[in-house]
C-alpha cells in the first residue's frame, strides 16, 4: 500500500536533494590540503621516493606500530597486498584452509588463494553482515590454519567469541580491518586481538593515500618468517641479493607515506565527522518501519566506512535494487548492497572451490537486505537530514 502521494524522482518527481553531496572521490569529501602538500614537498625536494631508502614510510609505520602496540608494522601498496603479505607470513601449505566471511571484498581471500590455500566460507550475521561465530566451528577441519574476521563497514566482529574459538582450535587470527581503522570492540582497537592485522588506505577508506595499506603483527617470526621479507621479494637487505622464499614486491612509496602521515594526524577528526552525521541519520530513521539503523552498541564503536542500512525486504513492495535506484534519483547515491552476491559465487572463486548455492543462506539473504550509501568525513548533520528525508520518501512510497 502506498503511504505517500509524493511523486518519486525516478518517476519524474522533484528530487529531495538538488545539490551534490560530498564524495570521497574528490576534494568535496576528503580532507586533503596543505599538510599533505608540505609532506609531499619534503619528499620531492629530498629526491628519495622509494620505500627502502626513504624515511616517510618508516615514520608512518612507527605511528601504526606504536598505536596498535605491535612488534612490527609494514606499509604496503594496498589492503589486498597487506592480506597477501599476512598469508605469506603464515607460511601456508597447499590444501591448508582459512576461514573467511562470505560477504567481503575479494581482497580478503586473494592472498589465501595466491598462497595455494583454500578459503572456506562462513555465514554472516544478517544485520551486521560480519562473520557469524555460530557458523565458524562447523567448518573447522584438521587442515584449518587461520580465521580472517572482517570488521565490515567499520563495525567490529564479535571478537570474544572468535578469539575463544581460535584459541580452542589453535588457529591464527588475521583481522581484516580494511574498512575499520580505529574501530573498537569493548573499548579496544580492532586489529589488536589477533596475530596479524591488515588495514587499507584506498581512496574511499577513513584515511587515504589513494591506494595503500599496512600489515602488522604482534610477533615477528611467528611462523619462521619475517613480515618485512613477505612484502619485499623475501630479500634480506643486509645480505647481497638473496631471496629466501617466493614473495612479491608490495612496496609503499614515500609519496604515499607523505600523504599518509598528514592523513594519520587528521584521522580522529575525520572519523568524528563520519560518525556525527551517520549517528544523526540513524537517530532520524529510528522509528522508520522495515529498517535497522546502525550505530554504536555496548561492545562496538562504529567508524562508518560507509552508511550501511539493513532492511527487512518483506516490508517493501520492491527489492533493494529498486529502492537503491529510487534513492539515487532523489540525490543520494545508493547501492543495493556492498557486493551483489556472496563472494564464493563469483566465477573466479566458484570454479576453484566446491560451492553449493545454499551453503551460506544468511549471506545470500543479506545481499537483498540492505541499502548501502557511500559516506565521507565531510557529510554533515545537515546532509544527513536531507538524506533522511530522501530515504523516508522512498521507503514510505514502497512500504507494504
Ligand atoms: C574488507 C576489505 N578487505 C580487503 C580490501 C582490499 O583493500 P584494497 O582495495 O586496498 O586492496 C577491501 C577493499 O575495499 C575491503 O573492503
Amino acid at each position: 500500500m502506498t503511504t505517500t502521494t509524493q511523486k518519486l524522482a525516478v518517476d519524474g518527481g522533484t528530487p529531495v536533494i538538488d545539490y551534490a553531496l560530498p564524495t570521497v572521490n574528490n576534494s568535496s569529501g576528503r580532507s586533503l590540503g596543505k599538510e599533505e602538500i608540505k609532506e609531499l614537498t619534503e619528499v620531492i625536494e629530498g629526491g628519495n621516493m622509494g620505500f627502502i631508502s626513504g624515511s616517510k614510510g618508516k615514520m608512518l609505520q612507527e605511528k601504526f606500530r606504536a598505536k596498535y602496540g605491535m612488534d612490527v608494522a609494514i606499509c604496503v601498496s594496498s589492503g589486498t597486498a597487506a592480506l597477501h603479505t599476512a598469508m605469506n607470513f603464515l607460511d601456508l601449505d597447499s590444501g591448508d584452509e582459512v576461514l573467511v566471511p562470505s560477504i567481503t571484498d575479494i581482497g580478503t581471500i586473494l592472498g589465501v588463494m595466491l598462497q595455494n590455500a583454500d578459503p572456506v566460507f562462513v555465514d554472516v550475521d544478517l544485520i551486521t553482515q560480519n562473520m557469524d561465530p555460530d557458523d565458524i566451528e562447523r567448518h573447522i577441519t584438521p587442515r584449518t590454519k587461520a580465521i580472517i574476521p572482517v570488521h565490515l563497514y567499520g563495525f567490529p566482529c564479535d571478537m570474544d567469541r572468535i578469539m575463544s574459538i581460535a584459541r580452542k582450535h589453535k588457529l591464527y587470527v588475521v583481522e581484516d580491518c580494511a574498512q575499520a581503522i580505529f574501530t573498537k570492540y569493548k573499548g579496544q582497537l580492532v586489529g589488536t586481538f589477533g596475530d596479524l592485522t591488515c588495514i587499507s588506505f584506498q581512496q574511499s577508506k577513513q584515511m587515504t593515500t589513494g591506494d595503500g595499506g599496512v600489515v602488522m603483527t604482534r610477533k615477528d617470526q611467528l611462523c619462521g618468517r619475517k613480515l618485512i621479507h613477505c612484502h619485499d621479494k623475501a630479500w634480506p637487505r643486509e645480505k647481497y641479493r638473496d631471496h629466501l622464499f617466493l614473495a612479491p614486491n608490495y612496496h609503499f612509496t614515500d609519496l604515499q607515506a607523505a600523504v599518509g602521515i598528514a592523513q594519520y594526524d587528521k584521522l580522529d577528526a575525520m572519523i568524528d565527522g563520519r560518525r556525527k552525521s551517520a549517528l544523526h541519520l540513524s537517530g532520524l530513521l529510528a522509528d522508520l518501519n522495515g529498517v535497522y539503523p546502525q550505530g554504536d552498541t555496548a561492545d562496538g564503536f562504529h567508524t562508518f566506512f560507509n552508511y550501511d542500512l539493513p532492511i527487512d525486504p518483506d516490508a517493501f513492495t520492491v527489492d533493494n535494487r529498486v529502492l537503491a535506484k529510487a534513492l539515487t534519483a532523489e540525490g543520494v547515491t545508493c547501492y543495493p548492497s556492498f557486493i551483489p552476491q556472496p563472494i564464493y559465487m563469483y566465477d573466479v572463486v566458484a570454479k576453484n572451490y566446491p560451492i553449493t548455492l545454499d551453503m551460506c543462506p544468511k549471506a545470500v539473504k543479506a545481499c537483498y537486505s540492505m541499502l548501502y550509501i557511500p559516506w565521507s568525513e565531510k557529510t554533515t548533520v545537515k546532509h544527513a537530514e536531507d538524506i533522511g528525508k530522501a530515504i523516508k520518501k522512498v521507503l514510505h512510497y514502497y512500504a507494504k
